[in-house]
């Protein structure tokens, strides 16, 4: 989605805007802007490219400016055109205003009108330019640009983070958020300070960074050219308000690609150290503790009698995987929900329900919605489990389990999808434990269990080969089937949404028992259909199921365990994982399908990290 850099700094900005866009890059966007203001200049010089960032670097030669904003545009209102990308400007009456803008303004219709009937022209189809303009108008007749920010911020409706400058504020930096995160990194001098909407842009600076709340407003300025920088920070009501400077864990080289030729291809083979991290407090304590999901867990998990999980795409996947966790281990019944779904549906919510909301960003709006939702009905036992300690979702929730994946930049989530299930199945685990439904024998042979996952993974991921061999005979086709049963069946589901974001190959998933109610119709020579194949107790239905494939002339990928007696044949192709590893059997078997979708993306010659059209933190509704 969108991204947001800036900065106000003693020397030229205009290096750190085009490195901190590169670094969103990851997030997916189809062009790209900046602005500056150079020392002793009345104008703001705005580049603009579509396309790559590179495209934009370019056009960009250095300067003297000690201002500037910057940001990658992922289209919502208005084509992909150099005129519909950021900044926008607003000009007259010896006044410019540049502003960049995350999020969506809901009443930009209305507010379009009324600017137009006060004589502005528009040069975009954005919703942005309304605020430009908007800010413009404002600023006319006010003395400051922060206060003309709160003027105009009282009048969007939506979802916004906003960064703006002035050409009548040469040393002022004004910004906003609602609803979309914003970050300040107080640089090492005190001349200088950067702002962007996610912190990977600003750790090549700084890694003290405040963050800003929903509502809040900041100016950074300065009195001349290299001075100290005043911060300023009010909140929504306009009082003055300190947030603490937090020291961040992440540093330039957790998002650097390394030795790796994709970020995908990183953390798919960051996994094993990924479950590790995540693990690594249970496994080392030897015992379960509901406090590992916050102070006040235990007391919620005792009145705890039906749980709602709420989430969007792979995070989804993530939470029907753990259906049947929570209730065969801890016989809790337990809802899954598409987020975006469940915030409009008129729905019933039962008494003691612990609401899960499962998110690698912590930053997808139909997620933070449909907890906003919950709460309105009444449900006020939160728990979110997320990978970015500082998210929004993170602070909406009064429990939380942080996954230790470390950054995921690639667009194809993988490695914070095998982080939410251990964390889903620690969960359950715990709460079968308070409910006294796990024995200490059982709850010792699950802590071994988990403690030998990051090595099977390795063993997994060590097969590489085998799957990306499979890969070629996928590059032709334009449809794939793939197939699970029970609790591998939002695997095969995982598995399709896998193949299809990056390869754009059109994928179905289907529980196999669904097979002869419809799809089977689909199989013919031309259709491979992938199947998800443990040891496990519906082994020989789901063998069954397959043979109905066979019949028809499908061509079939097994994924099978060590013991499944499938024998290769023509139009039948069998790799097999290690022994069944019960109840985490879908951590081991998600990981090939990341590989063959990764290996037949490479085949047809995608963008990897960045499909088309797909963002990496879906901020918008
Ligand atoms: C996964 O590969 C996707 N790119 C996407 O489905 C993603 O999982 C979804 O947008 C939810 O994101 P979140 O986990 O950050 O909330």
């Amino acid at each position: 989605m969108c991204g947001i850099v800036a900065a106000l700094a003693a020397s030229d900005v205009t290096p750190f805007l085009i490195d901190g866009l590169r670094r969103l890059e990851y997030r997916g966007y189809d062009s790209a802007g900046l602005a500056v203001l150079e020392e002793g200049s009345a104008h703001i010089r705005r580049h603009r490219a579509v396309g790559r960032v590179a495209e934009l670097a370019k056009q960009v030669g250095q300067g003297e400016a000690g201002l500037g904003i910057a940001h990658t545009r992922w289209a919502t209102h208005g084509a992909v055109t150099e005129d519909n990308a950021h900044p926008h400007l607003s000009v007259g009456q010896g006044l410019e205003i540049c502003l960049v803008h995350n999020g969506i303004i809901e009443n930009h219709a209305s507010l379009r009108h009324e600017l137009k009937q006060a004589g502005y022209v528009f040069a975009s189809q954005t919703d942005t330019e309304v605020v430009a303009h908007l800010l413009h108008q404002t600023r006319l007749k006010t003395t400051d640009l922060l206060q003309a920010l709160m003027m105009v911020q009282r009048q969007l409706q939506g979802a916004y983070a906003i960064a703006a400058i002035s050409s009548k504020d040469p040393g002022t930096l004004v910004a906003t958020r609602l609803g979309a995160p914003l970050i300040l990194g107080l640089g090492h001098q005190t001349t200088d300070v950067f702002l962007a909407s996610d912190a990977s842009a600003l750790v090549s600076q700084t890694q003290d960074l405040v963050y800003l709340e929903d509502g809040d407003l900041v100016a950074l300025s300065r009195e001349a050219s290299g001075g100290v920088v005043q911060r300023r920070l009010l909140d929504r009501s306009g009082q003055t308000v300190e947030r603490p400077i937090q020291q961040t864990s992440l540093s330039a080289d957790d998002v650097a690609l390394g030795p790796y030729g994709h970020y995908m291809q990183k953390e798919m083979f960051e996994q094993p150290g990924a479950l590790a991290n995540t693990l690594e407090m249970v496994v080392g304590a030897n015992s379960l503790s509901a406090s590992l999901f916050g102070q006040s867990a235990a007391s919620v998990f005792a009145q705890t009698e039906h749980v709602l999980i709420l989430a969007c795409g792979t995070s989804f996947h993530a939470g029907l995987v753990a259906r049947y966790w929570l209730e065969s281990l801890a016989h809790l019944p337990c809802t899954v929900e598409i987020a975006s779904e469940y915030r409009y549906r008129q729905s019933v919510p039962l008494p003691k329900t612990l609401v899960i909301t499962i998110s690698q960003s912590g930053e997808t709006a139909d997620t933070l919605a449909a907890l906003e939702h919950a709460k309105s009905q009444g449900l006020s036992q939160t728990l979110a489990i997320c990978n970015v300690p500082e998210s929004s979702l993170i602070r909406a929730s009064s429990l939380r389990f942080l996954t230790r994946a470390g950054p995921e930049i690639g667009v194809a989530s993988t490695k914070a999808f095998t982080t939410q299930l251990a964390a889903l199945f620690l969960l359950s685990l715990t709460l079968a434990k308070g409910r006294q439904r796990l024995s200490a024998a059982e709850e010792q042979s699950h802590l071994t269990a988990l403690r030998h996952l990051p090595a099977a993974l390795k063993t997994v991921l060590a097969a590489e080969s085998a799957f990306a061999g499979w890969a070629g005979r996928f590059v032709q086709k334009s449809h794939a089937l793939f197939l699970g049963r029970g609790i591998h069946y939002p695997i095969a589901l995982e598995g399709a949404l896998k193949l299809k974001e990056i390869s754009y190959i059109h994928a179905e998933a289907y529980a196999a028992g669904e097979l002869k109610h419809g799809p089977l119709a689909l199989v013919d020579a031309e259709m491979p259909v992938v199947a998800v194949a443990p040891n496990d107790q519906l082994l020989e239905k789901l063998r069954s199921n397959l043979e109905e494939v066979r019949a028809r002339g499908g061509e079939l990928y097994v994924i099978a365990d060590q013991g499944t007696r499938f024998e290769p044949a023509e139009g039948l192709h069998v790799i097999e994982l290690g022994d069944h590893a019960g109840l985490l059997s879908p951590i081991l078997h998600v990981v090939p399908l990341q590989l063959l979708a990764y290996h037949v993306a490479l085949a047809r010659n995608h963008d990897v990290d960045k499909p088309r059209n797909l963002a990496k933190s879906v901020t918008v509704e």
